[in-house]
């Protein structure tokens, strides 16, 4: 049998029950030290290993407020983020007053999107924003009844302008209309090394490019998503993100688009004359072998500056701009590999830049870019492939002339 929990796991307090009201009274302040504003509210069932509540915090990130679904044990691990612990290092965040874009309704069914009304630079900040709520996809343990009464329970506990952006958004199943706002709009994210679904409606408004002008991450400490241009945007156009994986055919991307958010790609790329896309897919494929090739340590690899030179190009070719972290490391790699230190030096600053928009402040290949780009002969790939040089033809033994 599955039952509503009082909370008096959470707290020593217990002579607090559960009120079975839609909303309760904030609580009072002999309960202060319990970091909600609201009594969580519980379910469980067998298959749960801890139940599963909704924890409120109207105070979150100066009033914006969050909801979380999740297992207690696990919002208190969310709770100790910097984000809850040290609000300061959110001033970057949530300031949505005098942004570079205006909101515009496209004609055709296209929808609403945002357009630059001041030229961005690659590195601006288009904003960064708190999510209303953080879910555990454990919430699906629960029986659908339960798991829709924590997230209604939970939109309900939100600051009244925080209902409204979370109403605001656009739902495409027709189902519940909580759960269709959520599951139209949820990005999955990690914390704690959890997997975990948040919606941000700030998000929610850029428009899907397989060729995007715009970069997101989830920054784990503010528990915030950033939005930078990756590119130069001038006023009137269009600022864009991916919602996928571009570096895939045409017919994947279109398929991946359909099933999970509904609608048909009309990107550049993806509306292309067939005989455009099929160069535009030969790229694609042929970036994928370099990288294989330029991933292979052994010592019959073949790899070369040279593939690196031709990989970041074919990402050009492809306008595929917010992706360039990845050739441009592999490009360091190659490089440092055969003792080309300024090259190596160029190539990770330029992988570092990118990936800092695209992956973010305390990604691995951040960090490994950047001490490379301190010390290349420090790097696990120095001088690997030394020694390695094939012998060029007709040259003997490949010292050249
Ligand atoms: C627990 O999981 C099993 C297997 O997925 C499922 O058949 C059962 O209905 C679940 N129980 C509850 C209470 O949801
Ligand atoms: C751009 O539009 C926003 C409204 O979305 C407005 O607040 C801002 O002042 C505008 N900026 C410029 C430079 O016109």
């Amino acid at each position: 049998m599955n039952k509503l929990l009082s909370l008096t796991l959470l707290t020593a307090t217990s002579a607090l029950t559960h009120d079975k009201s839609p909303l309760q009274e904030p609580l009072l302040k002999d309960a202060s030290d319990l970091p909600w504003t609201y009594w969580p509210e519980c379910y469980s069932n067998e298959n749960t290993t801890e139940p599963i509540c909704v924890f409120s915090q109207q105070d979150f990130a100066s009033g914006r407020g969050i909801f979380i679904v999740t297992s207690t044990s696990n919002a208190y691990k969310i709770l100790s983020k910097p984000a809850f612990t040290n609000p300061s290092v959110l001033s970057r965040v949530n300031n949505h007053a005098n942004p570079p874009f205006e909101q515009h309704e496209f004609p055709n069914g296209k929808g609403r999107g945002l357009i630059a009304n001041k030229t961005l630079h690659r590195g601006d900040q288009i904003f960064a924003s708190t999510p209303l709520l953080i879910s555990h996809p454990d919430a699906y343990l629960l029986s659908e009844k339960e798991r829709l009464a924590l997230a209604h329970r939970g939109v309900a506990t939100l600051p009244p302008a925080s209902q409204s952006l979370f109403w605001g958004l656009l739902d495409h199943f027709k189902g519940d209309p909580v759960d269709d706002r959520i599951n139209t709009n949820a990005f999955d994210i990690s914390i704690a090394d959890e997997q975990q679904h948040v919606v941000l409606p700030e998000i929610a408004m850029l428009n899907h490019d397989c060729r995007p002008n715009a970069a997101y991450f989830w920054d784990e400490a503010t528990l915030s998503h950033y939005v930078h241009a990756t590119q130069t945007i001038y006023p009137g156009q269009e600022i864009t993100i991916t919602y996928i994986n571009n570096e895939r055919a045409r017919a994947a991307r279109v398929d991946n688009l359909e099933y999970n958010w509904g609608f048909k790609c009309s990107c550049s790329s993806c509306s292309a004359h067939p005989a455009l896309v099929a160069e535009s897919d030969a790229r694609i494929a042929q970036m994928g072998e370099l990288a294989e090739a330029l991933d292979d340590w052994s010592s019959e690899s073949s790899a070369t500056p040279e593939m690196a030179e031709a990989l970041i190009s074919l990402f050009e070719q492809e306008r595929l701009f917010a992706g360039l972290g990845t050739p441009y490391k592999h490009a360091a790699e190659v490089y440092a590999s055969f003792g080309d230190r300024w090259n190596a030096v160029r190539y990770a600053r330029l992988s570092a830049e990118v990936n800092l928009l695209d992956k973010g402040f305390s990604d691995v290949d951040v960090l490994e870019m950047r001490r490379m780009a301190r010390d290349p002969e420090l790097s696990w790939s120095w001088k690997k492939r030394v020694g390695h040089e094939r012998p060029a033809v007709g040259c003997g033994h490949g010292h050249g002339h």
